[in-house]
């Protein structure tokens, strides 16, 4: 079976796409236009599986280029959808960007996906649309508040416009996974998080800090409510992610029983701050690392983590990786880019 990836050389899909050469047998295809990724992923996932993937350099707002990669590959059984913009405070200052961008090519995804006739599809949502949500840890069934950010209601979209979509189209299926805070990079240290600028996530931050391209972390608050006054997080490895991508896809091949629509939380379950999470950086690299409590961050929760009993029973997933492990890879990565 051939599977197609979109965002394929970014952050989470590179990760993905090695987890299903390791452990399937389907061909991989994938779709990147580099927005905020380079090629060079594919030399990376190259590099670890020894094999190469067919890709395609395109943008999913091009409908017709679009239509075209599947016209070319009549065989595509499933697709896993990543592709798209990521940064909570920039789709603040361009939400124009964030809609045109993720509302855009995912409709063409599943206009592609209808007329193509490719039955499953993995939707990459976001612990955003959650957004303060009072009650924790969050499971699927709670009723979204508003979101509190364009990206996190592109994502709450999204989610809408499958499930309508599979609604009235029930030869297609769809699995939603909502991803917590990933964090890490493949064990071997050879593919991570790439920040092409400067990084807005907590642990590109801290390693580039402890290397000396940046010079300190800033901890956004230090008076929230909480049991050391940070901020709460459920960070989970990005391999972790990438395993349950191929367990959902591979859930919708092996049960025709299944619902046309799911959503799933995946996080570890547990709650980290800012401070445990230098402290686990701290102990794993060796590294002192210099930052200082500063202003809070407008627009973040205090704390959110996962209730992630549905992806144990549903997917049989389980998270293989804990914070120690998390930290110790991305610090490897991290100095793999230096060498
Ligand atoms: C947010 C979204 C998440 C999305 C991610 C992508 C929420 C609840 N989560 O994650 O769904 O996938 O953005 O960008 O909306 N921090 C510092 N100093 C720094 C950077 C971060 O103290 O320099 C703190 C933040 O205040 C936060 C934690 O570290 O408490 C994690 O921040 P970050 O990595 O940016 O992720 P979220 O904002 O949690």
């Amino acid at each position: 079976m051939k599977i197609l990836v979109t965002g394929g050389a970014g952050y989470i899909g590179s990760h993905t796409i090695i987890e299903i050469m390791k452990h399937t047998g389907w061909e991989v295809i994938s779709i990147d236009n580099f927005s905020n990724s380079s090629a060079a992923a594919y030399d990376r996932i190259r590099s670890i599986t020894g094999k190469s993937i067919r890709h395609y350099d395109i943008d999913l707002r091009d409908l017709s280029a679009t239509s075209k990669v599947f016209a070319e590959n009549p065989d595509i059984g499933g697709i896993i959808h990543f592709a798209a913009f990521k940064a909570v405070g920039e789709s603040v200052e361009k939400p124009l960007m964030y809609y045109d961008n993720n509302i855009n090519s995912l409709a063409h995804i599943l206009k592609c996906q209808q007329q193509f006739n490719v039955p499953y599809l993995i939707f990459s949502s976001s612990c955003s649309v959650y957004g303060n949500l009072r009650e924790l840890p969050v499971t699927e069934n709670s009723v979204l508040p508003k979101a509190e950010s364009p990206y996190a209601y592109t994502k709450q979209i999204g989610e809408v416009m499958i499930a309508d979509f599979v609604n009235v189209n029930p030869d297609c299926k769809c699995i939603a996974l909502r991803y917590f805070n990933p964090v890490g990079a493949h064990e071997s240290g050879m593919n991570g998080e790439l920040a092409l600028t400067r990084p807005n996530n907590l642990v590109p931050y801290i390693t580039q800090t402890a290397i000396g391209k940046l010079e300190q972390l800033t901890v956004f608050g230090g008076n929230y409510p909480t049991r050391d006054g940070t901020c709460v997080r459920d960070y989970i490895h990005v391999s972790d992610i990438a395993s349950a991508h191929v367990m959902a896809l591979q859930k919708l091949i092996d049960e025709p029983d299944f619902p046309n629509y799911d959503i799933i939380n995946l996080g570890t379950g547990n709650g980290v701050t800012v401070l445990e999470a230098i402290q686990a950086f701290e102990r794993e690299s060796g590294v002192s690392l210099n930052y200082k409590i500063g202003e809070r961050r407008p627009g973040d929760v205090a704390a959110i983590y996962a209730n992630n009993t549905k992806a144990r029973e549903v997917l049989g997933w389980v998270p293989q990786y804990d914070l120690d492990a998390m930290m110790r890879s991305a610090w490897k990565w991290e100095t793999y880019l230096k060498e």
